[in-house]
């Protein structure tokens, strides 16, 4: 880092004493032991510490080692992948998404632990988890008394530099020091007597704007100019414009029956495709002053604060596109009153989420006849990238709405189902589902009554008269609350195990 001034070091490390403690990747991953337990910033590609990780798994090549890994969410970099393939994770929480480390889980080498984006860090402020040893955490300064101030996300990374026994800063000097102020830190207290926490509205602020640590646990401080790898999002398709439509056609119908005005409650989107696509539709609807309460902010975001529909936005982290990042993030400053980071135990607060009326738009990966959802197994088996925090939201959300795509590989899978193959969300979690095809509206139905709504507006045409049937046999030869019958409801997922598609050959 010979290149970067002393002067700009010293604007970011406003503590003095922290200046000596400045190391290299390498010395700082020689830090960590077998067995040890790291909890790192990060979430969805967000602020995620990068140089030390990676260090990790070049140092994991010269001597075995293996560590249980926390972050917030997923990582850029393909850090997950390099240290799986470094074979240094044994274990890893609360979610991930990369495709070396999702075959290494399915595999049985790599203990996942897939979890509420809300619960990591009270599980650990309460000793039901193992302690963190290390903290490795990206930030973009470091206050006079020692205080971290996060980058583009803050996740887990308070609770794991506060609890964490020694703390190792990544700071990052390629993220503009204008973030600085941009986060609201504030720490639950122990339970059971913990006060409210005072966020009444989207835009509360109820802590600090840095993760106050005892700058004695600091042991290291990394300096990176790295830039967070870019979100790849596809744009809007045809069946993301159409659920878009049916979503927005159903919010305003919503109004006209005066259960919501024209602001309508504070919004989260789910990550991913889909839920990023929905919310772009906004920007056409004829809703105004939107707010989200939300823990990923997508392009979507910022394609809404531009279009003037968006009066602000209450998250975890930003995972932008290069596009969409270079835009934001060139003129952060701007957005100060406009944007909150918060950690995600607070974005994902299931009381927070009730009392503000959430709706919470989150991606299925199939859901059934009942309503029940899956967000995280194929076949009922592999994992694909975890619950992260769709239940957080959708348990407690105001309208839990699902969304997905009718189908999926080309038609050979249907994203409506018989019964589910894995559960993340239970039907008594679920209001609303949509795909390009239409909207069912659960509220107030019973299963029986759920059935044919949900075949009728969501179901693709080519799967709805093979789940009519199953269904219509179901009520006729079982009955019940929630009718089944059960030496057939897997027949799909065994078909398509079998022959590769759910569709019975002709
Ligand atoms: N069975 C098997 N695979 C399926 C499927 C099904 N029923 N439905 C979709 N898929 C596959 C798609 O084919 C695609 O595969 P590919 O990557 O090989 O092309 C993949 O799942 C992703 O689907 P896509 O349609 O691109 O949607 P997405 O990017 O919006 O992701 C989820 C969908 C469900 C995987 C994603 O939203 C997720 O992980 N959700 C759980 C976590 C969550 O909801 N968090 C919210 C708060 S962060």
């Amino acid at each position: 880092m010979s290149h970067v001034p002393p002067t700009d070091l010293e604007a970011r490390i406003r503590c003095k004493p922290l200046r000596d403690r400045i190391a290299t990747p390498e010395e700082a991953a020689a830090l960590i032991k077998d067995g040890m337990t790291i909890g790192m910033s990060g979430f969805t590609k967000a602020g995620d510490a990068k140089a030390v990780p990676l260090a990790m798994a070049e140092r994991a090549a010269r001597e075995k080692f293996r560590i249980t890994l926390m972050t917030g969410a997923s990582l850029g970099h393909d850090i997950d992948k390099t240290l799986t393939e470094a074979g240094v994770l044994a274990r890893r929480l609360p979610f991930q998404s990369d495709p070396v480390l999702r075959a290494a889980i399915n595999r049985g080498e790599v203990m996942f632990i897939d979890q509420h984006l809300s619960e990591t860090v009270e599980q650990l402020r309460s000793g039901q988890i193992s302690p963190i040893d290390y903290a490795v955490v990206e930030a973009v300064a470091i206050t006079d008394d020692g205080g971290i101030v996060p980058s583009t996300s803050v996740g887990n990374s308070a609770s794991f530099a506060i609890l964490a026994k020694k703390v190792i800063v990544e700071l990052n000097l390629s993220h503009s020091p204008e973030l600085e102020g941009l986060h609201d830190i504030f720490i639950p207290a122990k339970r059971p007597s913990r006060t409210p926490i005072p966020v009444v509205a989207c835009d509360s602020r109820a802590g600090s704007p840095y993760i106050p640590v005892d700058p004695e646990k600091i042991v290291a401080i990394v300096v990176t100019e790295k830039e967070d790898s870019a979100a790849r999002i596809s744009p809007p398709d045809a069946e993301t414009t159409a659920i878009a439509g049916h979503l927005i056609g159903f919010l305003e119908e919503e109004v006209r029956k005066g259960r919501l005005d024209m602001t309508l409650n504070p919004l989260q989107a789910g990550i991913g495709v889909i839920a990023n696509s929905v919310l772009s539709g906004l920007v056409d609807s004829p809703f105004h002053d939107l707010r989200m309460y939300s823990e990923v902010l997508q392009d979507s975001t910022f394609e809404l604060f531009e279009a003037g529909k968006l009066s602000f936005a209450s998250a975890s982290s930003m995972t932008l596109s290069s596009a969409w990042a270079d835009r934001v993030f060139r003129n952060i400053g701007a957005y100060k009153d406009k944007l909150v980071l918060r950690p995600q135990e607070v974005s994902n607060h299931p009381e927070i989420i009730r009392r503000l009326g959430v709706i919470g738009i989150n991606t299925a990966l199939e859901f059934d006849i009942y309503g029940n959802v899956n967000s995280t197994h194929v076949g009922g088996t592999d994992m694909m990238n975890g619950i992260g925090g769709s239940g957080d939201f959708a348990r407690n959300a105001f309208l839990s709405i699902f969304v997905a795509k009718s189908v999926a590989k080309g038609g050979a899978i249907s994203s409506v189902v018989p019964m589910v193959s894995h559960v993340d969300h239970t039907e008594h979690d679920v209001d609303i589902l949509v795909t390009e095809h239409g909207l069912a509206d659960l509220r107030g139905l019973a299963p029986r009554e759920r059935a044919p709504v949900i075949i009728e507006n969501c179901c693709h045409p080519a799967y709805r008269a093979l789940l009519s049937d199953y269904f219509g046999r179901a009520v006729s030869t079982r009955g019940g609350q929630t009718p089944h019958i059960l030496e057939e409801s897997f027949d799909w997922h065994v078909r398509r195990l079998k022959t590769g598609s759910m569709m019975p050959v002709a």
